[in-house]
């Protein structure tokens, strides 16, 4: 079997970003930019990716790929120099030790909205025998700085001409342009890439010459396609047009997979949601986000990297990350889980419940106003309103362990470190500072006294000095 590789170009500088970060490594919905086109070759049937950086990009591209893609099915190469794009092309095909019949797909780092389905039929034209090389063109209205596709009396494809190597009128009206994706087979690629000369107004190895060279003796073929999906990235103006189009992409793939999307919301191409889940406007999910089935993740939620069960209602307004949720939870509106809060099947945690490294076992609840930070709340327990865990005192942080079935009264501080026993009570606005055994009650407020007439007593004196204070006036 002949083999496939893709070559990415992506050694430019990328300066319009105006950014410290390569640009092939800005992240769109989720992944970075250079993901797109090698998840695209490898989805088209490449056996292997060759990404061309700089020396400067090369580890940071290599480490952060190997967090989307496996590491065996891509590798590194390096430009010293940017000196072109057939220089670029030639420091992938020389690492490799291919046979004549393998084929070679070229693509640019920087050109994420081309899918599989795209780059097919341009591979396609390589199975006519005398086919050597095909590339991608479209139509442009404005063709400038594009390389104008040029044909013979009889029409066939004879070069592609840089936009500033133009010499006529009728050259620069050309709008078929030159869309920078091409297949190769390999052994012809790699005599034309090796006799590429810089002779041009850049000083540039330009790639489009090898069409001159291979178009003399072979058939090239030219596949015509969407200028939409050949949008490039140059500046993150261009990103945030990008990124809108790959975002539609993800919410029409979830709701051909049975996920109900209400409006537009944005979900990162990481996440993976079960059929029958419900996405409301307004919600952000990022990251290793999970949601399970029958799920609704309700206006404006914004979920990282947390897994939420099924059947969980997510109230509006809710910030998750880095946590995990059972199933049938009911979880705000407005809670916040903060890092490693797990919560088991059955919970509640309501309005204004905040909860840090917490584990909340199965059917506890706390439902409003409370902090539970470094701590375990134990199966059916009740929190009730403002419950504070008291777990850091400005050094270290403490934990707080609260048994079975217990009731903690509202406004309760329970100081860290501080273990509440199964069924105790808590009695309201307690402070917690010693162990609670197992089936006690612990009360800690100062004693109530009523003083009979005390109350109209004061009012009237106030009225009066109200009344006192307004004649002088
Ligand atoms: C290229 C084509 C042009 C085509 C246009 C489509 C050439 C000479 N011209 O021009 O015909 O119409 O794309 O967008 O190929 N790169 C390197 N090393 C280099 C130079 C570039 O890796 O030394 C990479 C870039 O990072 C980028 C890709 O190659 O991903 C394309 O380079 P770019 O400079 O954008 O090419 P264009 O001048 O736009
Ligand atoms: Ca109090």
């Amino acid at each position: 079997m002949s083999q496939l590789i893709a070559i990415v170009l992506a050694a430019g500088h990328g300066t319009r970003m105006k950014s410290s970060l390569s640009k092939v490594l800005h992240p769109a919905c989720g992944r970075p930019l250079v993901y797109y086109p090698v998840r695209a070759a490898l989805d088209a049937g490449a056996d292997r990716v060759v990404v061309v950086a700089n020396p400067a990009t090369a580890e940071p591209i290599s480490s952060e790929l190997r967090k989307h893609i496996p590491p065996e099915s891509f590798q590194i190469a390096i430009q010293e120099v940017p000196r072109g794009t057939g220089d670029a092309v030639r420091a992938a095909v020389t690492t490799l030790a291919q046979s004549d019949e393998d084929r070679v797909l070229i693509l640019s780092g920087d050109v994420p909205l081309l899918t599989a389905e795209d780059l097919l039929p341009l591979v396609a034209e390589l199975s006519d025998k005398g086919v050597q090389l095909s590339f991608m063109a479209f139509h442009a209205e404005d063709p400038t700085g594009y390389g104008r596709v040029l044909r013979n009396e009889s029409g066939k494809p004879v070069e592609i001409r840089e936009h500033r190597d133009l010499e006529t009128e009728a050259e620069r009206g050309i709008k078929e342009v030159n869309a920078g994706v091409y297949a190769a087979r390999f052994s012809p690629l790699l005599r034309a890439v090796s006799n590429l000369k810089s002779n041009n107004a850049q000083g540039e190895y330009y790639l489009t010459d090898v069409v001159l060279s291979i178009a003399e003796q072979n058939d090239v073929r030219v596949v015509q396609a969407s200028p939409e999906v050949l949008s490039g990235v140059n500046d993150r103006a261009q990103l945030s047009e990008v990124e809108s189009v790959l975002f539609a992409r993800i919410r029409t793939k979830f709701a051909q997979n049975g996920v109900t999307i209400v409006g537009s919301p944005l979900i990162d191409d990481t996440v993976k949601i079960a059929p029958e889940a419900r996405i409301e406007a307004g919600v952000r999910l990022r990251g290793r986000t999970v949601i399970g089935a029958r799920t609704l993740v309700d206006v404006g939620c914004v979920v990282n990297d947390t897994s939420v069960g099924e059947d969980v209602v997510v109230k509006p307004y809710c910030v998750l990350t880095e946590s995990t949720v059972g199933s049938r939870v009911e979880l705000g509106p407005f809670a916040h889980l903060r890092p490693k809060s797990v919560l088991e099947d059955e919970c509640h945690i309501g309005n204004f419940v905040e909860t840090k490294n917490s584990l909340v076992k199965k059917g506890a609840k706390a439902n409003h106003l409370t902090y539970l930070g470094d701590a375990e709340v134990g199966e059916k327990s009740n929190i009730g309103a403002g419950t504070i865990v008291c777990n850091y005192d400005g050094f270290s942080k403490r934990r707080t362990v609260i048994g079975k079935g217990v009731f903690i009264g509202s406004d309760t501080q329970l100081v860290a470190p501080v273990t509440v026993g199964d069924r105790a009570y808590v009695a309201t606005n307690t402070t917690v500072t010693k162990d609670v055994p197992e089936g006690a009650l612990a009360i800690g407020r100062s004693q109530q006294i009523n003083k009979e007439g005390y109350g109209d007593a004061l009012r009237e004196r106030l009225a009066e000095a109200a009344r006192l204070l307004k004649a002088k006036k």
